[in-house]
Formats: structure tokens, C-alpha cells, sequence
């Protein structure tokens, strides 16, 4: 995701900071301190404009969700997006401006129950693969933050990057249980919040290809 450089995104970014999480030696020790109640944590790695993060905030006050974003231009737009969003629930809804590279320093071991990876990069050549979001040293990552038996929940349109993270699921031992190569057709449809990438694939007449996958 291209952008231009946002004009006043400091500014902007700074009028949505109660939303933000910024890393530090509290959230490194309490993930929960990030919000007002105690509730299962998911975390969405590459939110993009945010749409997914805020539907299912919305959906789900049972759930903690954080959206990461590594461009902060772009989590910016996210940012606003869940601010125009907000209602008197939208206490569950917290975001980060990083890299998932480095979440094992910002968030605690076995903290969360649940990660969606939302349309990731595929990142076509082989030579990048390591760059994968589901590359065997990112599941290394998921492992440590995930708790016992925790979720790795993936939406994408690109049937490379999907059976490339399949192999790497099974070579990891990692249990499966949803796949299907037309998510919009299957029975896992229902409640399913549209990204926006999500939603030009399927506009365009493309499948939408998803699988769970528990640790
Ligand atoms: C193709 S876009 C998809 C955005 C959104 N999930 C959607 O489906 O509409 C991928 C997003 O992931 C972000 N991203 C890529 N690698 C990341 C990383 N290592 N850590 C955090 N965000 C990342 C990119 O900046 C971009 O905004």
C-alpha cells in the first residue's frame, strides 16, 4: 500500500493517542493494562485502513482487539476511521505503529488468543520469502505471543501466498482447522468482516482464500 505522505499526520496521529498503544515496560509486562476491562486479546497484523479492526471491534465487545500497522501514514487513516467509529463500547479497540518483526519486544509471551493476518503482502519472488508474514520465523514470533492453543486466522486473495502458508503451517505442526478457497461461499461466510482489500478482490469476481490454523 502506496501512500503519499499524510500532511499534518504527526498532528493527526496525535489527536487519535488514546487509541494508540505505545510500546513500553508496562504493555511489555500487562497487555491488558492497554485497555478498560479485561477480555481475550486479538491482534491484527497489517490493518491497513483499518476497516476489518473496527467492524469486528464493533462486533465483538467480548473481545480486545489491536490492529498493527508499520506505516504510520496508513494507520493514521485507520486511527481516524475507529475515531468517527466510536461509540460508548469502543473501549476495546487499541492500535500500534510497528513491525510484527518486532512484537515479541513489545507485547508479552502468551498474551493473546487470537492473530489475523488480513491480505499480507505476498511478496511474489522467491528470494523475499522470508518477508512473508506466514515464513516459518514470523510463526516462531506467533508461537511466543499466542497462548496455549491459540489462533492463527488467515484471509487472503493470492493462491501463491496461500499454498506457500499452508506448507509452512503443516511443516510447522500447526493443527488446521478451516480451509477453503472461496471464504465468501463457505459456511465460515457468516459475520465475516470485509478489508478493504477484501472487498475490491471480491468485487472484482476474485475468490477469497482463508484458513485457521491453531498452535
Ligand atoms: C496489502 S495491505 C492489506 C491491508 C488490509 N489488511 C486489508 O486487507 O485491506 C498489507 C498491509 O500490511 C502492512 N504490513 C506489511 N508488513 C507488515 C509488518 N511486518 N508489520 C506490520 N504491518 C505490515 C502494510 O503496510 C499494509 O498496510
Amino acid at each position: 500500500m502506496r501512500m503519499r505522505k499524510k500532511k499534518h499526520g504527526a498532528e493527526r496521529i496525535e489527536a487519535c493517542a488514546h487509541l494508540l498503544i505505545t510500546p513500553n515496560e508496562e504493555i511489555k509486562a500487562d497487555l491488558q493494562s492497554a485497555f478498560v476491562e479485561k477480555r481475550p486479546i486479538h491482534l491484527e497484523i497489517g490493518c491497513g485502513k483499518g476497516n476489518f479492526a473496527v467492524g469486528m471491534a464493533a462486533q465483538h465487545h467480548d473481545v480486545n482487539f489491536i490492529a498493527m500497522e508499520k506505516i504510520a501514514d496508513v494507520a493514521c487513516l485507520a486511527l481516524e476511521k475507529a475515531e468517527r467509529a466510536k461509540d460508548e463500547r469502543c473501549d476495546n479497540l487499541r492500535f500500534i505503529i510497528g513491525d510484527a518483526k518486532n512484537l515479541v519486544e513489545y507485547f508479552p509471551e502468551h498474551s493473546i488468543d487470537c492473530i489475523y493476518l488480513n491480505f499480507s503482502d505476498p511478496w511474489p519472488k522467491a528470494g523475499h520469502a522470508k518477508r512473508r508474514l506466514t515464513y516459518h520465523t514470523f510463526l516462531e514470533i506467533y508461537k511466543t505471543l499466542l497462548k496455549e492453543g491459540g489462533l492463527l486466522r488467515l484471509k487472503t486473495d493470492n493462491e501463491g501466498l496461500f499454498d506457500f502458508s499452508l506448507e509452512e503451517f503443516e511443516a510447522f505442526g500447526l493443527k488446521f482447522e478451516f480451509v477453503t478457497r472461496d471464504l465468501h461461499n463457505s459456511e465460515m461466510n457468516e459475520g465475516n468482516v470485509m478489508t478493504e482489500y477484501e472487498k475490491n478482490f471480491s468485487d472484482k469476481g476474485q475468490p477469497i482464500y482463508s484458513a485457521h490454523v491453531r498452535f
